[in-house]
């Protein structure tokens, strides 16, 4: 439910007005994630942007992942309600840096996370989700790969693909980069029976002392078949609340102090609201750039 009962229907009534879709990343509020028609990862999004039939999208997440739907939707409506919420890891990369170094490592594939932009994805390859990472860098049989923005992602693709050069791009997620050993040590300490499950945004060190390592949706399935109770839950906390409806009557927790990304938690039910109201914020792509990024995007897709 959204704080107010009205603004819940009030939505959902305006969402079919408008032969729209609402989609809404595990971080968003949970009034946000209560109102959407699907709350999923980075893929799942992905995966839905590309398969819906309705006339327009709303998409309630950071503005790579809204310019992501456009690019595998370009003749729907694609909408955000708070343009302003972007990806500080997604702005580490530009067009131009990843140009350069691609002319630098001339030959060698370009893989890039999806939290990159419109002009950083037309120039790679291939993309990939925190939830295909190691298997997209497998796809492709090669010696070595260039890997951005994410230092993290790449690090854990290299840790289970140990054959693989992966060639990091010196991006992060603050979020997730911020966590410490530490931190979750002492975690572990106070809730011995949890099950650690962590974000590969995270640190090589923090990776390395998780029972699994998974994307947010994979975490969710995860805590449903684990026959664990309890679980240290190391990404932003927004997922919490999708953990607790998924399987309710098990334990999560998250760090103290908690992890936030400020940028998912802009988007309000009453600017959904006003966005399906109002038909705004338009999210445009330049074609050719479209064009370009789609042919990356649609072979990760392609994978399964
Ligand atoms: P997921 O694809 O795992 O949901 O992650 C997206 C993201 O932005 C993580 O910080
Ligand atoms: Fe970007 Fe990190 Fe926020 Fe995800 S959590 S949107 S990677 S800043």
């Amino acid at each position: 439910m959204t704080s107010s009962s009205t603004s819940h229907e009030e939505i959902r009534s305006l969402v079919a007005q408008r032969d729209a879709v609402l989609l809404a990343h595990n971080y968003q509020r949970p009034e946000v994630q209560d109102v959407a028609d699907y709350v999923g990862d980075s893929l799942g999004l992905s995966r839905q942007a590309a398969a819906t039939e309705a006339s327009a999208i709303v998409f309630a997440g950071v503005h790579f992942m809204a310019e992501t739907a456009k690019i595998l939707s370009p003749d729907k409506l694609v909408l955000m309600p708070e343009p302003d919420a972007g990806c500080p890891m997604a702005d580490m990369l530009t067009g131009e840096q990843l140009a350069r170094w691609r002319e630098q490592h001339s030959g060698i594939p370009v893989v890039t996370y999806v939290n990159s932009s419109a002009e950083v994805k037309a120039l790679s390859d291939i993309c990939c989700t925190s939830a295909n990472a190691v298997e997209v860098v497998r796809s492709l049989h090669s010696a070595t790969v260039l890997f951005g923005p994410d230092r993290n992602l790449a690090a854990w693709v290299g840790s289970q693909l140990p054959d693989v050069e992966v060639i990091a791009w010196e991006g992060w997620c603050p979020t997730h980069d911020d966590v410490t050993l530490e931190q979750v040590r002492e975690a572990a300490e106070s809730r011995p029976q949890a099950e650690i499950l962590v974000h590969p945004e995270c640190r090589p060190e923090v990776t390395a002392i998780a029972d699994a390592v998974l994307s947010t949706s994979q975490m969710l399935r995860h805590a449903v078949s684990s026959a664990a109770q309890e679980f240290i839950v190391v990404t932003e906390e927004g997922l919490l609340h999708a953990l607790a409806k998924a399987a309710p009557g098990k334990r999560f927790s998250n760090l103290t102090p908690g992890m936030l990304c400020a940028d998912m938690k802009i988007t309000t039910v009453e600017k959904v609201r006003d966005s399906l109201a109002d038909l705004k914020t338009e999210i445009e792509v330049d074609t050719e750039v479209a064009e370009a990024a789609a042919g990356a995007v649609e072979r990760m897709i392609a994978l399964g």
